[in-house]
């Protein structure tokens, strides 16, 4: 996509990172959590230790970050180690102008490059271009769960997708 590119995160990125997801803590339902994590948290996402984690930021021509896709554990137990669980968020400037549609590929493809085999994603609803973005990368609703969060004085759906990978890349 013109002006922009993906690569892979650096220390040195997890501030704008931290910058991006803490503003969505606090102004969208579009994530469960109530209070912005520490640097900390995203420390771990750059260090994971499985080889299916990744962190992908996209960048401007002056490297300048203006979102990340990172995958990490679906869930703990070892049965799962072939899935992964993705999640996506850009700066506000910069969304619906196809960035999304750029790095998400970019981390799909990284993660079925180091074996992963299947993708999930978990979205909180309603998110018309999150939606989009999923069904745009190929995966598939597989279930809703009604009123599975609490925020902002309301009742949250969630929506399950997943994305095989074995046929990539
Ligand atoms: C969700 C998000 C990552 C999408 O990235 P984006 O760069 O804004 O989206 P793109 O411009 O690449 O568009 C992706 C698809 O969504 C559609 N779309 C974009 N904005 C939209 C909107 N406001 N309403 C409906 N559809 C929209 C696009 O048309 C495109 O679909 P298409 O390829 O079928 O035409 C981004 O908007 C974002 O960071 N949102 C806030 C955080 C968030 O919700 N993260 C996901 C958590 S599950």
């Amino acid at each position: 996509m013109p002006g922009y590119a993906t690569r892979s995160a650096t220390e040195r990125d997890l501030s704008a990172i931290a910058s991006i997801y803490s503003h969505a803590v606090e102004h969208s339902h579009a994530t469960f959590d109530l209070e912005p994590p520490d640097l900390a948290y995203w420390t771990a996402r750059l260090d994971g230790q499985h080889p299916g984690d990744h962190l992908l930021v996209a960048v401007t021509e002056e490297d300048d970050v203006v979102g990340y896709a990172y995958s990490w554990s679906f869930r703990p137990r070892p049965a799962y180690d072939y899935t992964r669980e993705t999640s996506i968020y850009l700066d506000n400037s910069v969304r619906g102008q196809g960035i999304g549609r750029m790095l998400y590929p970019a981390l799909l493809q990284t993660m079925a490059i180091s074996g992963v085999h299947t993708a999930i994603a978990a979205v909180a609803l309603p998110n018309p271009s999150s939606e989009r973005l999923h069904v745009a990368c190929g995966f598939e609703k597989v279930g809703q769960f009604a009123g599975v969060g609490w925020k902002f004085g309301q009742w949250i759906d969630m929506a399950w997708y997943q994305r095989m990978l074995v046929n990539l890349p």
